[in-house]
């Protein structure tokens, strides 16, 4: 069996029939079991369709998609390949607001043949690796958006997926939370082999990963493996001076940047000794 937990031929979406939008033109990806990727790209390229294909939220228009080595073509029910392969988060963590932090996590488990005592032992197991163990009876108004996050993360474990899609899962929070979250993913990746794909418009998120797909107009205009190219974009950052100037004018730069982009320059900054 191949090491490949995704693969895409040829993958084509076309939406709507009058004024037809190419979302996916032709996209061609690999993925082995156990990576840790980011898409980027701008706003409408096709970053949630891509993820929607790959998690059999819809169908393609041609082209071919395997996860796990099976054709989602040919998979009768895709209800259930979802449900035993496939863990999603989503910029709007969709928690159910009646439900608690734990009952919420357990929500995946039901109907896979999980009693009811294990569903909570296996909830309250995730709750704890999120950090959430104080948190298990809190329902999702009486938690924070990076509490949610997490409980939503926790959730898309549940089923002890081979492969998380998470779109934009930093997308609503502070780079503090957001820092927080995906060093998470990242712990959780290391520990569990699960594979993760992750959409985000954050450089700094993208920077954690291994390796980043650049979409562009339905297409992968890139595929690099980080560590070289960003490492050269933050010595170019570095020696251009511009993020100690920003930092040393701080009352000037206060004045026109929000905390968060200051704390992000720090960070560049601080990042791996500069
Ligand atoms: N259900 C739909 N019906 C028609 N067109 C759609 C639909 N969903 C997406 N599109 C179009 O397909 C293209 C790709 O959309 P997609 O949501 O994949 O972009 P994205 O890269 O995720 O963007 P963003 O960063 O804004 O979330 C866009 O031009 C969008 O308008
Ligand atoms: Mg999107």
């Amino acid at each position: 069996m191949s090491d490949l937990i995704i693969e895409t031929r040829d993958l084509v979406k076309i939406y709507g029939d009058g004024a037809e939008v190419r979302a996916l033109d032709g996209v061609n990806m690999r993925v082995e079991r156990g990576e840790f990727l980011a898409v980027m790209g701008p706003s409408g390229s096709g970053k949630s369709t891509l993820l929607n294909m790959i998690g059999a939220l819809d169908r393609p228009t041609s082209g071919q998609v395997l996860v796990n080595g099976q054709d989602l073509a040919v998979i009768r029910d895709l209800d259930r390949f979802r449900a035993r392969t496939v863990g999603f988060v989503f910029q709007l963590h969709n928690l159910i607001p009646t439900l608690n932090a734990q009952e919420n996590v357990a929500v995946p488990l039901i109907g896979l043949g999980v009693g009811a005592r294990e569903r909570r032992a296996r909830a309250e197991e995730l709750l704890e690796l999120v950090g959430l163990g104080n948190r298990m009876d809190h329902l999702p108004s009486q938690l924070s958006g990076g509490q949610r996050q997490r409980v939503a993360i926790a959730r898309s474990l549940a089923n002890e997926p081979a492969l998380v899609l998470a779109d934009e899962p930093t997308g609503n929070l502070d780079s503090e939370s957001g820092g927080a979250v995906v060093d998470l993913l990242r712990r959780l990746n290391a520990e569990l082999d699960t594979t993760f794909v992750i959409v985000t418009h954050d450089l700094t998120v993208a920077r954690q990963t291994d390796r980043v797909l650049d979409m562009r107009d339905g297409q992968i205009a890139d595929d690099h493996h980080v560590g070289h190219p960003f490492e050269e974009d933050l010595k170019a950052f570095r020696a251009s001076g511009l993020g100690q100037a920003i930092l040393q004018d701080e009352e000037d730069a206060r004045a026109v940047l929000d905390p968060a982009t200051l704390q992000a320059v720090q960070r560049l900054l601080d990042a791996n000794g500069a």
